[in-house]
């Protein structure tokens, strides 16, 4: 079936307190409007029309990121679900196919329902998502006679009896495009909230002896974030969706409910996180890998049998060959790590190559900043870095090279050979003894002063 996916986000989202429209605002690092994208994705859509109002170039310029392949409509003003589909429908004045409508702040609805609904499609002119609702509020109530949708009745204007109904509509509708777009030329904004209701095409679609029916889904698919506590709501559904979909693939998680996921964040099987880990967008992490605690992982790539943290930062353009070991306290950015390199403590790694079963000692830093310009550094394979070596980019070292413990590394090491660059030592015999001495005088003479 050719179905072109129409989504309403033209709405301010007064709720949400924000500068930001509401459809731009994040659930696992992503817009909640591209988790509604995402959601019709299996309905394999030929088209995305976003309809966008409020924020419209803010709306317009996160989709080249989130959804390429959308295209973003004006409604200028905000004058109902109705008014709004109509928005789209220059845009689709060639479509021969089914539209289905999504709510831009109701990202959850679940691949099978959808497929429930275009199923239902077949027999139906048009299909209405509906759901139990525990507390019915404000919801659309949905009029059915047996299998028949009769009519959709806002809260706003329905009566005692209408009201008692807790069957609710959901907002997605799925319509032949010209019935669809015929049936909005007949709807009228006479009622309580003087708008365009998209709702009122089923009593339509009903008066044109089309038949219409509902398809039941979870309350939980059709949650609509309006607030800050909704949006709280709506990170722990696809946290908890998230995490229950790594463990069934084989992932252990020591203690699930403190591992933040990211919409995009790939782990392979066999993989252990401990507890209290934090994935930003754009991890992956291969199979057989240990994340350990309280690490932060973002933009960056685990391969098999690599072992980060407890307490490690991977930062975007981490790439961890396997086996690596990147311990305590230990900031990668922009570096690549060759199989069984080693950087187990206290280390900053920044724009840099290190070479296989290379070995970075306690503190060193990659000073890769001039205050203008970031440089790189290369560190051959198997080289052995001394513990707080400062390696002033641009910079190599050779393979096999080594550098003395404390030095400031300014010029390229050549392969194999010892680097030392700090102040050569001096002992002075017995001097330590007279400083001490000297001091006790001095500390004797300044307390009876003070008497
Ligand atoms: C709508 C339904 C109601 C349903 C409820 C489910 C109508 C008339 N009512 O009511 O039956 O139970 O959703 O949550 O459809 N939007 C626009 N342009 C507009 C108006 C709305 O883009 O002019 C968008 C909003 O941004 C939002 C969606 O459409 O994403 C729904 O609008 P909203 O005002 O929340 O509708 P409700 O009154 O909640
Ligand atoms: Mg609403």
């Amino acid at each position: 079936m050719n179905i072109a996916l129409v989504i309403l986000a033209a709405g301010k989202g007064t709720r949400m307190q924000s500068d930001m429209p509401k459809v731009l605002h994040q659930i696992a690092g992503a817009p909640m409007l591209a988790h509604a994208i995402r959601s019709a994705e299996v309905l394999n859509p030929s088209r995305t029309i976003v309809v966008a109002g409020h924020g419209f170039d803010d709306v317009k310029s996160s989709l080249d990121t989130f959804a390429p392949d959308a295209e973003v409509v004006l409604q200028q003003e905000q004058k109902g679900t109705a008014h709004a589909v109509d928005a789209a429908r220059d845009a689709l004045r060639e479509f021969d196919g089914d539209v289905i409508v999504l709510f831009g702040d109701t990202p959850f609805v679940r691949t099978e329902t959808l497929e429930r609904m275009v199923a239902a499609r077949q027999d139906n002119a048009v299909v209405v998502l509906g759901f139990e609702a525990a507390d019915p509020g404000k919801y659309g109530r949905l009029v059915m006679q047996g299998d028949t949708l009769e009519a959709i009745v806002e809260f706003a204007d329905a009566s005692d009896e209408q009201r008692a109904i807790t069957f609710c509509n959901s907002g997605v509708m799925l319509a032949r495009s010209d019935e669809l777009f015929s049936m909005i030329e007949a709807i009228e904004a006479n009622n309580a909230q003087e708008e365009y209701y998209l709702t009122d095409i089923v009593a339509i679609a009903r008066d044109r002896g089309l038949s219409v029916t509902a398809v039941a889904c979870d309350e939980v698919e059709t949650l609509g974030i309006n607030s800050r506590i909704h949006l709280a709501e709506a990170e722990a559904i696809f946290q908890a969706n998230a995490r229950r979909e790594l463990m069934e693939l084989g992932v252990t998680l020591q203690q699930p409910d403190t591992v933040m996921l990211s919409h995009d964040t790939v782990i392979g099987r066999d993989t252990v996180i401990e507890p209290n880990v934090y994935f930003g967008p754009g991890v992956t992490v291969e199979s057989g890998a240990l994340i350990r605690a309280f690490s932060h992982l973002e933009g960056c790539h685990v391969s098999r049998g690599s072992v980060v943290g407890p307490y490690a930062r991977l930062r975007p353009g981490a790439e961890l060959a396997e086996d690596v070991k990147i311990g305590n306290f230990v900031e990668v950015k922009n570096a690549t790590l060759d199989a069984g390199a080693k950087v187990n403590h206290l280390s900053y790694i920044g724009d840099a190559a290190i070479g296989a079963a290379a070995n970075v000692g306690a503190g060193t830093i990659t000073c890769n900043y001039d205050g203008v310009m970031k440089h790189r550094t290369t560190i051959g394979a198997n080289a052995f870095i001394g513990s707080n070596t400062m390696l002033v980019a641009p910079v190599n070292i050779g393979n096999g090279a080594m550098t003395g413990s404390g030095s400031v590394i300014t010029k390229d090491v050549e392969d194999d050979a010892l680097a030392i660059a700090r102040a050569p030592q001096v002992s002075k015999p017995g001097l330590a003894r007279k400083m001490f001495d000297l001091l006790k005088v001095k500390k004797q003479k300044a307390s009876r002063g003070g008497e």
